[in-house]
């Protein structure tokens, strides 16, 4: 659907938050916290922003969009080009990074633009009165997106706001977090790779990987260690290799098979494909551990095996 830029907010030197309403005047489809946009601008780029409304509202929706230095064109034309007023092309909300209504609380970390889909969870946690903490960790204290919604009443009592830390103050902050958390905790971060790294891999040991939910926008580093392979594609016949520092979309894509894709990041859903033998390594935010089972998303995730084989 059609959606005009109502308003844009510079939040920080880097961040600017846009609010969003129907080009028609007509209602916005609703969405559950930790929702995320597609948004296609001028040119075709699609890119995905998490909806961070302190209240979900059918009249608008609010994304923080982060200049990253390394753009891919979506970011700088939210920065450089985009005015109020002006029209993009948004498509219905989609959620892969969702609160477990059953736990029985919350931590949620946030590094950098992270905040934006926890911010959401965080509003409607403290609206439902079920316990939570946020903790948001930042380079420094003027580059905190939404400071003043982390300072208002709603928020202050479950928050706090780490800055300029080096990687073992993080480690040890994000320790103290959890060890404080009750048993039965759902853990959900959101922000760059090494800072969910960072909490993920102390979650898993504290409360286990079904109870650490993740969702990141940003497209996957190549990971040490990470080895070719080979995709066998059942359907036609055909073999493409994957080197270590390629996708397997990518590959496949260049060897000219027919695979539709969008965000390229792991999060919406667009490229999954079938996997008939071998073993994926998943690297997606999409998929539940369930839905693993048989399937993979070739943009960001690879093969355990030498060989995985596909239905394409
Ligand atoms: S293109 Fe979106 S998950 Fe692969």
């Amino acid at each position: 659907m059609k959606a005009v830029i109502r308003s844009i907010v510079h939040a920080t030197p880097e961040v600017r938050i846009l609010e969003l309403a129907a080009a028609d005047g007509g209602a916005l489809p609703s969405y559950e916290p930790g929702a995320h946009l597609d948004v296609t601008l001028p040119g075709g780029i699609t890119r995905q922003y998490s909806l961070c409304c302190a209240v979900p509202s059918p009249e608008r929706y609010r994304i923080a969009v982060k200049r990253e230095p390394e753009s891919r064109g979506g970011s700088s034309w939210l920065h450089d080009v985009a005015a109020e007023g002006a029209q993009i092309e948004i498509g219905t909300p989609r959620n892969a990074f969702a609160l477990v209504d059953e736990a029985p609380s919350h931590l949620l970390f946030a590094g950098g633009i992270g905040i934006t889909p926890v911010l959401s969870m965080a509003h409607a946690l403290a609206r439902r009165a079920v316990p939570f903490r946020l903790a948001v960790f930042a380079r420094a204290a003027g580059l905190v997106p939404f400071a003043d919604e982390l300072e208002g009443p709603e928020l202050r009592p479950f928050s706090s706001v780490h800055c300029a830390l080096g990687p073992e103050e993080t480690g040890e902050r994000i320790d103290a977090l959890l060890a404080a958390a009750p048993d039965g905790t759902h853990v959900y971060a959101c922000g760059p790779a090494a800072f969910m790294d960072a909490v993920t891999t102390r979650a898993v040991a504290r409360f286990g990987a079904d109870a650490v939910h993740t969702e990141s926008f940003g497209a996957p580093a190549p990971a040490a260690g990470d080895r070719p392979f080979v995709l066998r594609l059942l359907q036609s016949g055909r073999e493409v290799a994957v080197p270590a520092d390629r996708s397997a979309l990518a590959c496949l894509q260049d060897a000219g098979v027919d695979i539709e894709s969008s965000c390229e990041v792991g999060v919406c859903g667009t490229c999954l494909t079938r996997v008939r033998g071998g073993e994926a390594d998943h690297r997606d935010s999409y998929l539940t551990t369930a839905e693993r089972a048989g399937c993979f998303l070739p943009c960001v995730s690879r093969a355990r095996t030498l060989v995985l084989e596909i239905d394409l």
